[in-house]
């Protein structure tokens, strides 16, 4: 640990305005952000001793090897710190692959005038070396595509564009969190492991140990037979001469000694014939009972699944601690070959009471606006890097959400606006007419051409959406809301929840569903019922619009989707 904790030190050198390398609280080197990062690009730093750790982007041997340039970078920031390394201090053919890790230690200097960099490192020491063998490295130095990357997955946050997304996913973990506890909501932990179905699509994921176990009793039946039916009789006809032994002795009033030894022997040969018992009941296959899956033998003694969604499960906290969010994976095993849809994503679900649809909706351009500053204040370089490889506009699309009102139109007009556009020539795959689930083709026009800025859609026909949505008055729609972005299309779902207890029963049981696992759920209607609403915004169509990049499996670390689970 320094003398100073770092911020006061940070708060120090602003004040007296002495430029310091500060050090890393927690490992041995300077991160390079704290460097190029400065206002001056690092220039006030030169003269300084540094400590620098990271891999070595490009590196060239200059001055016929008498001296190499490496760009180096630690993932801290888009920047790579340029080094200059002498032979006589290290051998240079060891430190330039691409790849190579290297944690040097030097003197800030100043580049010669008419170089971009505002500050290099003049390498004294070379501290480490993680070489690489460059005819074996998987990431050749010509540009990868994303698609590539997928392939070597553990490699790919080496890149710049997969180390950008990185910062940016986190930076908006960060500002969700700062904006939903500076609303003085609650961060609920919901569980991944769910007995409920919430949006009833028969998209989950079955989380069961009867699979393995199975194939643990079928292995271990090769290995050690069951028992004949000859050895379980030869076993109980000895457990019934022990017993009669014991009886003989008892009865000719034995020795307590050659009692006791009797009853041991009968004792030992129980123990047997119960293991023996045992094992020739095991079966080979997964249990069964009246030609169903018996469930009784699963982990929890019953089916259980990978949560779609943490709402159910967050409105319990909802309706007794007020405003609630939970942040975290969800699953769904759906067969989207989509470049929106992950088998395995992440949602921001707050669940506010006491608030109906229209507060609903203030929380969620609230919310999305917020990130987009969020990242203009704090991401303006790996904005920069995606704007200029990935998507001309981004920056402006998030400058334009940051300070635009949402646009707010009901489903029926929504509709109404589709209709005039074919009308008008406008050829959709999907036919447009009252009671269809929006396409994505529809709302990306919606958003993109029709109004050029996201747009909520509110009160959709109840037939297309979840049980747990309000009904409206008219009865024929819910107040349900889709938040509609460009790039992306849905970035949020939400609704006000249905907080009558008659009618949610109702829809129940209308959309065909069992009431038995929804009794704990109609429990908070049935004690203390309160209006309240909420949504689910997925975080990783978030990073899509935010970045710009084409394909959902490029912004999150690990991606699952049909057929494919890396690592
Ligand atoms: O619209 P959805 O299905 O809403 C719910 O799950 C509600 N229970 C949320 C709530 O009210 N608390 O999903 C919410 C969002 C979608 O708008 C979309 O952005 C994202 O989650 N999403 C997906 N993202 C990636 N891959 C998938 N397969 C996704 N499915 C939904
Ligand atoms: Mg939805």
């Amino acid at each position: 640990m320094s003398d100073q904790p770092p911020v006061a030190q940070l708060a120090a050198a602003t004040l007296s305005d002495a430029a310091v390398v500060p050090k890393h609280e927690f490992s041995d080197r300077v991160p390079i952000r704290s460097i190029l990062g400065r206002p001056d690009g690092g220039s006030a730093l030169a003269g300084q001793r540094a400590r620098v750790g990271g891999w070595v982007k490009t590196g060239r041997k200059q001055g016929s090897g008498s001296f190499a340039f490496l760009e180096v970078n630690d993932g801290s920031c888009p920047m790579n710190l340029q080094v200059i390394v002498d032979s006589a201090v290290a051998d240079l053919g060891l430190l330039v692959p691409t790849g190579t890790c290297v944690a040097l230690e030097g003197v800030l200097k100043a580049p010669p005038e008419g170089t971009k960099q505002k500050i290099e490192l003049r390498v004294e020491e070379v501290v480490h070396v993680g070489p690489v063998d460059p005819a074996k490295y998987p990431l050749p130095k010509t540009k990868l595509t994303l698609e590539f990357l997928r392939d070597v997955v553990h490699l790919r946050p080496k890149t710049n564009t997969i180390s950008a997304v990185a910062r940016i996913r986190n930076a908006l973990a960060y500002a969700t969190h700062t904006f939903f506890q500076k609303h003085g909501f609650l961060y609920v932990h919901t569980p991944i492991i769910t007995t409920s179905d919430c949006e009833g699509a028969g998209e989950m994921f079955q989380v069961t140990t009867l699979i393995n176990e199975a194939d643990k009793v079928e292995k271990e039946l090769i290995k050690n037979p069951p028992p004949s039916e000859a050895e379980i009789e030869a076993a109980k006809l000895l457990v019934k001469e022990k017993g009669e032994a014991v009886a003989q002795l008892k009865s000719a009033k034995a020795s307590k000694a050659d009692i006791t030894a009797s009853v041991a022997e009968l004792t030992k040969a129980k123990e047997k014939l119960s293991k023996l018992e045992e094992r020739f009941k095991l079966k080979p296959g997964i249990p069964q009972k009246d030609g169903k899956i018996d469930y009784d033998h699963d982990f929890f003694a019953r089916q259980a699944f990978l949560t779609v969604s943490g709402q159910l499960q967050v409105e319990t906290y909802a309706c007794a601690v007020s405003s609630v969010y939970t942040f975290g994976p969800t699953f769904r095993a759906e067969q989207s070959h989509t470049s929106r849809h992950l088998a395995e994503f992440w949602m921001v679900e707050p669940e506010i009471a006491f608030a109906d649809l229209k507060d609903d909706m203030n929380c969620a351009e609230a919310y999305v606006r917020f990130l987009c500053s969020w990242l203009l204040d704090n991401c303006l370089d790996d904005m920069e890097f995606m704007a200029k490889n990935f998507d001309k506009t981004c920056i402006d699309r998030l400058r334009m959400v940051a300070s635009t009102p949402f646009e707010r139109i009901s489903y029926t007009e929504a509709v109404e606006i589709l209709v005039d556009s074919v009308k008008g020539g406008k050829q959709f795959e999907n036919k447009v007419e009252w009671g269809i689930d929006l396409a994505s083709e529809h709302e990306r026009y919606l958003t993109e051409v029709k109004f050029q800025k996201p747009v909520i859609v509110y009160n959709y026909p109840k037939g297309i959406k979840a049980f747990y949505m309000r009904l409206n008055d008219d009865s024929k729609t819910v107040a349900a809301m889709d938040v509609l972005v460009p790039k992306v299309g849905e970035l949020i779902g939400g609704s006000q929840r249905e907080e009558r207890y008659d009618v949610i029963r109702d829809r129940i049981l209308e959309m065909g569903l069992p009431l038995d696992p929804y009794e704990w759920y109609l429990d908070l209607r049935r004690y203390g019922t309160v209006k309240h609403c909420g949504f689910g915004l997925g975080f990783e169509r978030m990073i899509l619009f935010a970045t710009g990049i084409d394909n959902i499996r490029d912004v999150i670390p690990f991606p699952r989707y049909p057929g494919r689970a890396d690592l």
